[in-house]
């Protein structure tokens, strides 16, 4: 105990921890085990395993290990209760996701507590944050469900949705998953992490009250095992995964081919980059928030330090001030900064990165408590290829390095695997504005760091996954078009004919590669007959290196994504022109290959080109309203580089339809034109190398699908890959396409009307760009 004498000389804090009595009531009222939430009640606790205060060590509560029969009563009961809730409309859900963020705001401060305990958080992290987060994300989607049938229709739910969250915002997590999911009309089974199940938990008991009809949210805690499980039931339509970038890879894997939709939401080694400009106390400030908010346990966090040499010296001693400055303990107590680690595995794991680096390690000269703590920690002296400068450490570690230029700032921020977030200080708006767009990341804060708010997209690229949550984008994840759809009947190739009629020079089309002609690497090609018989020429047949080379060239010009919008239009426009100045020609092709009249097709490709041309400068990003002094800017950018696997139906009019949004949105691609009738894009390519586009944009590689498929959907340097190839190739591409967690847009199967409105429009334009979500402190 300190004297007062001695208080007053020291000027330390007393302890000043939140009352534990009520969640500890909440707990002890269920005699401390719990078993799954489903149909709108608990069932009896069964193989339960324990959940610690990792602050403490002490067990807080038992809960159930679910098994695959307890996954699957949880799904069946989400499948019967699905079509009734949808019924109800948007209105009537929004009514319930209101009263479920008044009943969160209501019990605020168990849920802070309840929070804090079973994950280590300071309880100013959980009661400011995590909480209220949760309450605005509910509030929002309220919003969102009023406004869905009027402002999206044609639109219906997915079904049942599968969600596994992890434990660094228990609560928070759930939101980001089930606010969604129950606005759009869909149910929910949920799986939350071992290490942080109670919120969940207590939210299934709280929804009740809101008047969440049973069976519209179901909780099965469980281990990977039990997260495992909900991803392969057959009976779950989406799969919204946040959690580590192994674990990620492991459900690309395991949902590929199956029809379900999935969004990833992974790791992270988020740059926080400080310019010798900016002003150095805020940064100072922000880098506490980046990397020592929530122990560094967080997907976004801050911690890799890049800083301009000039000034490094300076921010590194201001920076080891502050963090002798933080204080550690009690996550309870209301005077912490820096909590537990939510468990010895993971404390471990954090000793043995740091144990293992050849960087300058500084800990933070603060009190650390025994137990499940780990101090804040600087590293720095590292190269950008050190192991801790591209591995997630996931606890209190920041590694640091310098750069020159904002051009080195920019290689060292994306000589990453991952994509998530990056922050950005300096006084100097131009530089700030330059830098937004050259930064691989889903999330850019300038002069700020980790603002999240539901109505702003979050979500990243790379290896840090794939699609958004927060905000219209957010909720699309959760939607699918209402027109229904047929199986996909796959044409037949014409086989040689056994009396040939070849008439006139034999014409073989080579590869259309960086915009010239190219012979395929193997020199094989492949006779296309008409249907009567008729030789019609030879198209090559490429392999795994033709589209290396293809995907080299496109990369090469990635220089069109900085085009205007108004350039890409006109380029688009003048490709239409130049192709109905042949229409006669391409219809004559098309009948054929297909024994169709083409003439309809080719002036529908001619009308997609115009409607792309008149897309390109029109595919609007939004300034999202934040409720803070910032604008949350939504950009559309580019994905890269698009593979595609081009539709057989529609030999034109589908390989159009696929790259003119593709290029629309500044993107480059490579595609594998129909493999049964490939002459209409052969031809395709004189048109396009009269029409000013750069070389490399497109590119395009005839041969066989299920050969082609495999290289492109597993090259590293393939950022989306697209299939509406009749060879069922869904279940391949989307296994290969784990290896850099590209995004993959397959048909599975089943057929798109090219003609018609399917064939066109905003879903290929939200498949052919990138939401960036760019924060920027705005007004006074
Ligand atoms: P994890 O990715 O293993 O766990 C996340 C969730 O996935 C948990 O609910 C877990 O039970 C579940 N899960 C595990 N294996 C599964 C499988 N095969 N199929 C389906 N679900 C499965 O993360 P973990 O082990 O908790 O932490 C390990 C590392 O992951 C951390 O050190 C950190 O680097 C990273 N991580 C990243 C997070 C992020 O927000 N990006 C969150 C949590 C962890």
């Amino acid at each position: 105990m300190s004297t007062v004498r001695e208080i007053f000389d020291s000027m330390a804090y007393g302890p000043a921890p939140e009352g534990h009595a009520e969640a500890l009531a909440w707990i002890a009222a269920h005699q401390g085990r719990f078993g799954h939430w489903i149909g709108g009640a608990f069932t009896a606790p069964a193989a339960t395993f324990e959940t610690r205060n990792p602050a403490t060590g002490k067990v807080l509560a038992e809960v159930s290990q679910g098994s695959g029969e307890d996954v699957a009563a949880a799904v069946a009961t989400a499948r019967a209760a699905q079509g009734r809730w949808a019924r109800i409309g948007g209105a009537g859900r929004a009514r319930v996701l209101y009263a479920l963020a008044r009943l969160v705001q209501k019990h605020a401060r168990l849920f802070a507590v309840l929070e804090t305990m079973d994950n280590g958080k300071p309880i100013r992290e959980s009661r400011d944050i995590d909480i209220p987060l949760v309450a605005r994300h509910f509030y929002y989607h309220a919003g969102l469900a009023q406004l869905l049938d009027s402002e999206k229709p044609g639109f219906v739910p997915m079904g049942v949705c599968g969600a596994v969250i992890p434990w660094n915002f228990p609560l928070l997590m759930l939101a980001w998953k089930v606010a969604p999911a129950l606005a759009a009309g869909n149910t929910v089974v949920l799986k939350p992490a071992e290490y942080t199940p109670l919120t969940a938990l207590l939210f299934a008991e709280i929804s009740r009250e809101a008047g969440l009809p049973k069976g519209v949210l179901n909780i099965v805690t469980g281990d990977g095992d039990t997260g495992a499980a909900v991803v392969a039931h057959p009976g779950v339509d989406k799969i919204a995964f946040t959690g580590s970038t192994s674990v990620g890879r492991k459900i690309r894997t395991a949902t590929a081919g199956s029809g379900k939709a999935l969004t990833l939401e992974l790791g992270g080694k988020s740059p926080y980059i400080v310019f010798d400009d900016a002003d150095i106390d805020s940064a100072i400030e922000g880098l506490v928030d980046a990397i020592w908010f929530n122990g560094g346990q967080v997907c976004c966090a801050g911690s890799r330090l890049l800083v301009q040499e000039g000034i490094a010296e300076r921010f590194h001693a201001k920076l080891k001030r502050r963090m002798d400055g933080l204080r550690m303990g009690d996550p309870l107590d209301k005077c912490i900064d820096v909590g537990a680690i939510v468990d010895p595995v993971q404390l471990e794991t954090i000793k043995g990165l740091v144990a293992g680096t050849e960087g300058e390690v500084y800990h933070a000269a603060c009190a650390v408590p025994e137990g499940c703590f780990y101090p804040p920690t600087l590293i720095s002296g590292l190269h950008a290829a050190s192991k801790l400068m591209q591995e997630e450490i996931f606890g209190p570690v920041l590694v640091s390095t310098t750069f020159r230029t904002p051009g080195e700032a920019v290689d060292l921020a994306n000589n990453s695997r991952y994509g998530l977030a990056a922050s950005i200080w300096t006084e100097n708006v131009n530089l700030a504005l330059d830098m937004a767009p050259k930064v691989k990341a889903g999330v850019v804060w300038v002069n700020s760091t980790n603002l999240f708010d539901a109505a702003a997209g979050f979500g990243g690229v790379r290896e840090s996954g794939f699609g958004r949550e927060g905000g219209w984008e957010g909720l699309m994840a959760y939607l699918k078009p209402a027109a229904k759809v047929k199986p996909l009947a796959a044409p037949k190739p014409v086989p040689a004919p056994a009396e040939a009629v070849v008439e006139g020079i034999d014409r073989t089309a080579k590869l259309y590669i960086g915009g010239k002609q190219a012979r395929p690497d193997g020199g094989y090609s492949q006779a296309i007959w008409s249907a009567k018989g008729k030789l019609l020429g030879h198209v090559g047949l490429g392999n795994r290196k033709d589209i290396r080379n293809a995907v080299e060239a496109a990369h090469a010009a990635k220089g069109w994504g900085k085009a205007t919008g108004h350039n890409k239009a006109q380029i688009l426009y003048y490709i239409g022109e130049n192709l109905s100045a042949r229409a006669a020609e391409f219809a004559a092709r098309i009948k054929d290959q297909t024994g169709k009249d083409g003439s309809a097709e080719v002036e529908a490709a001619i009308n997609r080109l115009f409607t792309y041309a008149a897309w390109a400068d029109k595919y609007d990003g939004q300034v999202k309203q934040v409720p803070m002094r910032a604008v949350a800017l939504a950009m559309n950018e580019p994905v890269g580089v698009i593979g595609a696997l081009c539709p057989d139906e529609s030999p034109l009019l589908g390989l159009i339809s696929v790259m003119a949004p593709a290029i629309a949105m500044g993107n480059a691609c490579v595609l594998v034109p129909s493999e049964v009738a490939p002459l209409p894009a052969t031809d395709f390519y004189q048109v396009l190398e009269t029409s000013d586009l750069p070389a490399g944009v497109v590119n395009i590689v005839t041969g066989s699908h299920k050969e082609l498929a495999k290289p492109l959907a597993g090259h590293l340097d393939v950022d989306a890959l697209w299939s509406f190839s009749s060879a069922r190739l869904s279940g391949l591409i989307e296994a290969e396409a784990a290896g850099n967690l590209k995004r993959t847009w397959v048909n599975h199967g089943l057929a798109r009307d090219w003609m018609g409105a399917a064939g066109e429009g905003r879903a290929f334009l939200a498949q052919a760009t990138e939401i960036k979500t760019i924060w920027v402190p705005y007004g006074e």
